[in-house]
């Protein structure tokens, strides 16, 4: 399994504890373990920032970060090597191997948490810990009570709690050279299988066998996972926007969208590409993919350091509407569509998202009601898409059930952007010459 350096982590744990008071304890907890059905879980994910503060993939983990007198110290909470357990359910890191192999001040056992809680937190001037978290939160108002019983014995307990999400979500939302090269690592992953996908694609195919044609190659190139559920839409189910039934049979003359990303070590790809079941365009569907085509161009060429999201998805709006008006989709002036929102019928959503661990990443999007500017080592999705209501008798037939977005992942770079995804086919003509080979 490709994985960051043990040291990124530690230094993203010394980077946070640099931005909080001497005293200030971090308390960060593991995603909890989901039941599917009777005894059967849900595939575990380890939840994003502990991942990215820990490097450990084990459930049942708390991570704790002192900035104690003595500088910072880090302890883990984990499951304690049990033969038995391992035999029945996988291996266990354990609490002797944990602090060299995660560069962590030292292990515990999870059973001693409470306890040593109410240690780690004497005397500390504030906690920290995710407010949205309810596990941690209950976790943080039980250890806060019972410090305060122990006044009489000369505990002292924190008076202030602050939020660490946004402390690292603000980390999260800029890569360091490592994550970008595993950024453009899962990428690379996800543009060979929506190439893949172009290539065996055939008319009478179901839409869940070109998922798992798409699903195939992300795991033989190493994936763990999906980043998100795919999308397979033919024909008007791409107007569906977030469409994952993926049961229905691929139509001679319709569009495919293929909205599908892997996740590699915990960092998500997020691309969509739409091409013809048979390997031609219509005109009509040239049409619009060449417009929503144009509308990326656009975008994309907005994206620099101090551009906003805003510009974006102006960009991509001016054209699409635009477009809509000269084939007849909407009428009347330009400004007066854009003013009215009228193109919001056919294009509904936004430009784009961070992406990064999570693909709606973590990172605010405003700052007092502006758009946040674009920095140097974020990474963004640009995706306008087109829809055409296949139930909509106003409009005339050949456009009903058309729909189309592109999406590619962009990382902004020191004065303009690269394209993680840029090898993947996007031209009409691309499209249709990989699908005749
Ligand atoms: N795949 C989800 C999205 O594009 O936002
Ligand atoms: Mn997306
Ligand atoms: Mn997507």
């Amino acid at each position: 399994m490709t994985k960051l350096a043990t040291i990124e982590y530690s230094n993203r744990r010394k980077d946070l504890m640099q931005q909080l008071p001497r005293g200030a304890v971090v308390i960060i907890q593991c995603a909890p373990v989901y039941i599917r059905n009777g005894d059967v879980e849900h595939d575990y994910r380890q939840d994003s920032s502990f991942y990215y503060l820990s490097g450990m993939v084990e459930p049942h983990t708390t991570l704790v970060l002192v900035n104690g007198p003595e500088g910072c110290s880090s302890n883990i909470f984990c499951r304690s090597k049990d033969k038995l357990q391992e035999i029945w359910h996988g291996r266990r890191l354990g609490v002797d191997a944990a602090p060299h192999t995660l560069m962590i001040d030292n292990a515990y056992t999870s059973e001693t948490l409470e306890a040593q809680l109410i240690e780690l937190l004497d005397g500390a001037s504030q906690v920290v810990f995710g407010f949205s978290r309810e596990n941690t939160a209950e976790l943080v108002q039980q250890s806060l009570s019972k410090l305060r019983g122990l006044a009489r014995q000369g505990k002292i307990s924190p008076t202030q709690v602050v939020d660490l999400d946004p402390l690292v979500d603000a980390m999260r939302l800029l890569k360091s050279a490592a994550e970008i090269d595993q950024m453009a690592l899962a990428s690379n992953i996800s543009v060979v299988a929506h190439k893949r996908a172009m290539s065996v694609c055939k008319v009478g195919m179901n839409e869940f066998q070109l998922a798992a044609e798409v699903h195939h190659q992300f795991s033989v190139q190493g994936s763990q996972r999906l980043a998100y559920g795919s999308i397979v839409a033919g024909g008007d189910n791409a107007c569906i926007l977030h469409y994952t039934n993926n049961d229905q049979v691929l139509q001679d003359g319709d569009l495919v969208l293929i909205d599908a990303g892997c996740e590699l070590d915990h960092y998500a790809s997020d691309i969509t590409r739409t091409f013809p079941v048979n390997g031609r365009f219509s005109e009509a569907q040239k049409t619009i993919y060449e417009l929503v085509l144009s509308a990326h161009t656009a975008a994309l060429a907005c994206i620099k350091p101090g551009a906003v999201f805003a510009d974006m998805q102006n960009a991509a709006v001016e054209v699409i509407t635009q477009g809509l008006i000269d084939i007849g989709l909407l009428t009347g002036e330009l400004d007066k569509n854009i003013a009215d929102q009228s193109y919001r019928k056919f294009y509904m959503h936004n430009i784009g998202h961070w992406l990064g661990m999570d693909v709606h990443d973590v990172g605010i999007y405003k700052f007092n009601g502006e758009s946040r500017p674009l920095i140097q080592g974020m990474v963004t999705t640009v995706e306008p898409g087109i829809y055409i209501d296949p139930d909509d008798v106003s409009i005339a037939p050949e456009w009903r059930g058309i729909g189309v977005r592109i999406e590619d992942n962009i990382l902004v770079t020191k004065d303009g952007y690269r394209n993680l995804t840029e090898y993947l086919p996007v031209t009409v003509a691309d499209i249709e010459t990989l699908m005749a080979g």
